[in-house]
């Protein structure tokens, strides 16, 4: 039985939504297992410039670096601004990210055999699909400088900056070549190496890096090919580690073999190390979706299952954390489904009774 402490931000739209179910089944998983979590809340995004003036506060800030791990809903509105902007909400994201050294953002891909029928792919396609996509987080494109739009007299230009460094490559490549050690021991490393310089690098420290892991198997692919494979035949992934951006934008692509975004966790985890475990931010791969926010009609299951990566790596709880895996499978088994895992003429349920369900499931009710 332990004592945890944990940070919770909201955030904007439906971040608070879906993250209310999963302080929901937190406090399901102590009151089963004895567990005490105490929970510091703090405002992130625009709820945070609305009231604090700053889309994370310093206060916030610190915060962070005291507790064990920190559960994150979502940020954003519709408008897209400047993430280095103190009065834009992406910034809070940001800056936790390179403050807290958050450099691998860990995303397990495995769609629920109940679901299959949920994604626009064929199931034969999706039957037994188990990956991790492992991003870098804190480098790259996002936070290369310059990144500007200049106006000059024949009009705008714009330039974005990649910049990575050996040793930042090099952590991100140990990193994944441990987890992929407990798995299938099989990485797949995606770059664009015959058109980018950063590519090239990531490539050649890579390859060095995998001297050290001779019983990992390693191939590299690029990003164009890899975008393809991963829906011609996503069976043949286990481990895949790659840069921030082309990061981000596969886990959205892979999120579609699970049906949908609202099922997708991530675990972003850093060099810190806590009296139990890994210190990590924990948030589903959603953004605040301002086109359903306030509606009941958001899928928790993706911030619920963050709970369950923040039990895992954060606290040490391995046991708890199987419980959340577990109830979550077990209610989309017994036909629980919102609105984006529904197939046509379903019966749907609310973001709130969707946490219920699962909460039950881990109370054993
Ligand atoms: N980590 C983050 O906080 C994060 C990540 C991505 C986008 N954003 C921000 O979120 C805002 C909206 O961005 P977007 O619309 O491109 O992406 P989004 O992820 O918010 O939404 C994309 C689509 O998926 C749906 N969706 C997302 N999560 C869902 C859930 N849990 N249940 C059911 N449906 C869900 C939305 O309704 C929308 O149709 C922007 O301001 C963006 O910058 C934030």
């Amino acid at each position: 039985m332990g004592v945890f402490e944990i940070a919770v931000m909201g955030g904007d739209g439906i971040g608070p939504e879906v993250t209310a179910e999963a302080v929901r089944a937190l406090h399901a998983v102590g009151k089963r297992f004895g567990h005490t979590f105490t929970l510091r809340e703090a405002l992130v995004g625009q709820a945070a410039i609305d009231v604090e003036g700053a889309a994370i506060s310093e206060q916030t800030m610190a915060l962070c670096q005291q507790v064990d791990a920190v559960l994150f809903g979502a940020v954003g509105g519709t408008g897209v601004g400047d993430p280095n902007s103190k009065t834009e909400p992406m910034y809070s994201l940001f800056r936790l990210r390179k403050d807290l050294e958050l450099f691998a953002n860990v995303r397990p891909v495995r769609p629920l055999s109940a679901l299959l029928g949920a994604s626009t792919l064929k199931r034969a396609t999706l039957r037994n699909v188990d990956m991790l996509v492992v991003r870098e987080l804190t480098g790259g494109l996002y936070y290369g400088t310059p990144s500007e739009i200049r106006q000059g007299p024949d009009g705008a230009s714009a330039v974005d900056t990649m910049t990575y460094t050996e040793a930042e490559i090099e952590r991100i490549a140990r990193y994944a070549f441990e987890l992929a050690r407990d798995r299938r021991k099989h990485v797949t490393s995606v770059d664009k190496a015959n058109v980018l310089s950063c590519s090239r690098l990531w490539r050649r420290v890579v390859d060095r890096v995998h001297g050290d892991y001779p019983d990992i198997t390693l191939r590299h692919m690029l990003v164009d090919a890899c975008s393809m494979a991963l829906i011609r035949n996503p069976r043949e992934f286990d481990v895949v580690v790659t840069e921030n951006l082309f990061g981000d934008i596969l886990t959205d692509e892979a999120s579609m073999l699970t049906g949908s975004l609202g099922m997708l966790p991530s675990a972003s985890l850093g060099a810190r190390r806590t009296k139990h475990g890994q210190f990590g931010l924990f948030e589903p791969i959603h953004g605040s979706a301002p086109d359903i926010a306030g509606q009941g009609k958001a899928n928790p299951l993706a911030a619920i299952l963050t709970v369950g990566l923040l039990l895992r790596y954060s606290l040490g709880l391995k046991r708890a954390a199987a419980t959340v895996e577990r109830a979550v499978r077990q209610v989309v088994t017994a036909g629980y489904r919102t609105a984006d895992i529904a197939a046509a003429g379903e019966a749907t349920v609310s973001t709130h009774a969707m946490g219920d369900a699962v909460v039950a499931n881990i109370l054993g009710d």
